[in-house]
């Protein structure tokens, strides 16, 4: 489990549209090799080594995406670079326009490919590029955060956002290949990286019962970044996510809902303080705990359902309450959960643990019973 150089792939299988996760630790350098070998079975006539072009942020160049470039380079492709200012205004129509101009100035063709370096502002806003231009460009995806290699970078959604909606212009692409390196997560921020590990403990609820127990085992060495431990729970994380996506890739069935545990409580709160205050994972750590105990008073769980992710979500210190409560009000709160697009026609939908790596969908659950969460989170 330690050993560096133990590599990890997870196949994620959408028939024509399958594609590997390959989780590595310090083999960034080797990146080409597997995008070669991904092209090479993709393509409907002999893959040839072209042009590709590396899109970044500006945290992310120096350290990781000028390192990819360098590699692709150095096995004979014509690489370009380009970076974007960090955050999730890039994630818009004016800030990718660079994008295309680069694509064009670089007169790419249906063969060149997007390589998205970065987080997953980086991987949303470059994939849609790829899907876009000349309608469809394969694009390679080299996620730099933790919440980028558990979760953004799995999945096909691409999007941007338009002023009055988040992730409102997208599509469904799916990226030739995902290529994750741990030791990039070496020069992550470390609220970044604990915001990341929210999401984490999440698939263990919803879907995993024993990873949540190796996360409550492995505890230290989470907070520690040790290399195989991190493949192995990004790995899990991917092949959690990939099982969801297999059976629902275009979220037509529900099923990929299951994801959402923590979030209609995350969405508003997040919401509420201005997308400033609480990273999104933070927000998910503090959302699984509202809902977990919207699920005890609704009996569906037992209190040390709640306790377990209490507990472990300490240890990797993350927040499991509200920065200050009183500014969010149980009626702003519930308000802003009636405007969420998940709220069907005005009624309260939740992801529910019914036991520990088991949720379900209540499509109406009492506002009466989410009110008497509100209070008592608010006032304990
Ligand atoms: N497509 C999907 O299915 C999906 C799922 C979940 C979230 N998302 C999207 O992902 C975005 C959030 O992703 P995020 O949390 O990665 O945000 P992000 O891309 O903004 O990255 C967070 C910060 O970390 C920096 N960073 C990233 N990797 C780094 C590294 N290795 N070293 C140093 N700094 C690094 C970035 O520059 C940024 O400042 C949101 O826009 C959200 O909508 C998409
Ligand atoms: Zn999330």
């Amino acid at each position: 489990m330690t050993d560096s150089s133990q590599r990890l792939t997870v196949q994620v299988d959408l028939g024509p549209r399958s594609y590997e996760i390959a989780i590595v630790s310090d083999e960034l350098r080797s990146v080409a090799q597997d995008l070669e070998r991904w092209l090479e079975r993709l393509t409907y006539r002999p893959h040839r080594i072209g042009s590709a072009l590396v899109v970044t942020d500006h945290n992310v160049r120096g350290p990781h995406g000028e390192r990819v470039c360098e590699a692709l380079r150095h096995a004979g492709w014509r690489c370009e670079l380009i970076s974007l200012e960090p955050g999730e205004q890039s994630k818009s129509l004016r800030a990718i326009a660079p994008i295309y101009d680069a694509l064009v100035a670089m007169k790419a063709d249906r063969h060149t490919v997007v390589v998205a370096t970065g987080g997953g502002v980086v991987g949303d806003a470059a994939g849609f590029v790829a899907a876009t231009y000349t309608r469809g460009v394969p694009y390679l995806q080299v996620p730099t955060s933790l919440l980028a290699q558990v979760d953004s970078s799995v999945g096909g959604k691409v999007a941007v956002n338009h002023s009055q909606a988040k992730n409102l212009i997208g599509a469904f692409y799916q990226p030739v290949g995902v290529f994750i390196d741990t030791d990039t997560l070496n020069t992550l921020p470390d609220r970044e990286y604990r915001s990341g590990l929210g999401e984490v403990v999440k698939y263990g609820v919803i879907q995993d019962a024993e990873f949540f127990a190796y996360l409550e085992a492995h505890s230290d060495d989470l907070n520690d970044r040790e290399p195989g431990v991190l493949r192995y729970i990004v790995a899990r994380c991917c092949r959690l996510k990939a099982d969801v996506v297999e059976q629902d890739e275009f979220e037509r069935t529900g099923l990929r809902s299951i994801l959402n545990y923590g979030h209609t409580f995350a969405h508003a709160f997040e919401a509420l303080s201005h997308y400033d205050q609480l990273l999104h994972g933070e927000a998910v750590a503090i959302g699984m705990i509202y809902a977990s105990r919207l699920a005890e008073r609704m009996k569906l769980i037992e209190p040390d359902v709640t306790q377990r992710q209490l507990d472990l979500l300490k240890r990797l210190h993350l927040p499991t309450r509200l920065p200050d409560p009183r500014q969010f009000t149980p009626e702003a709160v519930l308000d802003r959960m009636k405007l969420d697009k998940k709220a069907v026609s005005g009624r309260l939908r939740f992801v529910l643990p019914t036991r520990l790596g088991h949720v379900e969908l209540f499509k109406d659950v009492s506002e009466h019973d989410v009110r008497a969460v509100l209070e008592e989170m608010a006032g304990s």
